[in-house]
């Protein structure tokens, strides 16, 4: 454990922290990654023909019947270990800054308060013509199965169609969550990068912009990523196993 050990060190000197995370965090809670050989919903599913504002366009029922889906299945799920030590770091250290690409709600339900999602939220559901916020979903009520078609809802104030409110390939980030993310991770002593590959952009330029401005950056993940020569340190294994591990180590009393 002689990397833990280092990352502990990192961590126990930093006052400020940011932790990026990506869907390999969810995934020992029974969520899907994108990209996992196998099991990456982008290995089993067509991302042009589910995950584009011309797919919503051109089958609005495929697509809302897709989220929901994937909402359910999310629902059904607890956070990990991985997901609770996050809530811990960022309870311990002076300033810490949670930024998500994941569109699951784990980190919220482990103790996570303000987590900044770069990806947008499967509960934030939002009018497709006018952007009016839907409101909490209703809880999904059976299993709407991965290719079941469902009629989304209408907007209470246009009567357009109600669109999952996740960022789609194509579409912009959130303006205000870029900017959090950008602002923190340049002001960062630590980043601590979890769970992504590192592809997709501009998410995957956080952890680069933090060690450009100087920030130690430390990843945990199984496989190796484009980002290993970012980091200072390279946990190699999964978010559930090696970040109690770290929290232990920093924090012997937590
Ligand atoms: P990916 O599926 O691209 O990558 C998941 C990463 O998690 C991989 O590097 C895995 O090796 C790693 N991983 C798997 N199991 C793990 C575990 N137990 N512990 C730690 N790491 C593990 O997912 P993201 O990088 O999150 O965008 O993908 C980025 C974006 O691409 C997503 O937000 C989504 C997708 O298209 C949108 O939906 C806009």
């Amino acid at each position: 454990m002689p990397d833990v050990r280092e990352a502990a060190k990192l961590l126990e000197n930093a006052a400020r922290v940011v932790v990026f995370t990506g869907a390999g965090i969810s995934a020992e809670s029974g969520v899907p990654t994108f990209r996992d050989a196998l099991t990456g919903l982008w290995e089993r599913f067509d991302a042009q023909s589910l995950a584009t504002p011309q797919a919503f366009r051109d089958d609005p029922e495929l697509v809302w019947g897709w989220y929901e889906w994937r909402r359910h299945k999310v629902s059904s799920v607890h956070p990990n270990p991985g997901h609770l030590a996050v809530a811990t770091i960022e309870a311990r250290v002076p300033a810490a800054t949670l930024i998500t690409q994941n569109v699951d709600d784990l980190h919220e339900r482990a103790g996570s308060p303000d987590p900044v999602h770069l990806h947008g939220s499967l509960f934030a559901p939002r009018c497709a013509d006018c952007g009016k916020p839907a409101g909490p979903p209703a809880a999904p009520a059976d299993e709407p199965g991965e290719g079941r078609r469902i009629r989304p809802p209408s907007c209470s104030r246009c009567g357009g169609l109600i669109r999952p409110g996740v960022v789609w390939f194509g579409e912009s980030l959130p303006e205000a969550a870029l900017e959090a993310a950008a602002r923190a991770a340049s002001g960062a002593d630590v980043l601590l990068t979890i769970g992504t590959s590192g592809l997709v952009y501009p998410a995957a330029e956080i952890p680069r912009l933090a060690a450009r401005a100087g920030a130690a950056v430390i990843q945990i993940n199984p496989q190796p990523t484009p980002m290993d020569s970012v980091a200072l340190v390279n946990l190699r294994g999964s978010a559930a196993r090696i970040l109690p591990d770290l929290v232990a180590l920093t924090w012997p009393d937590a």
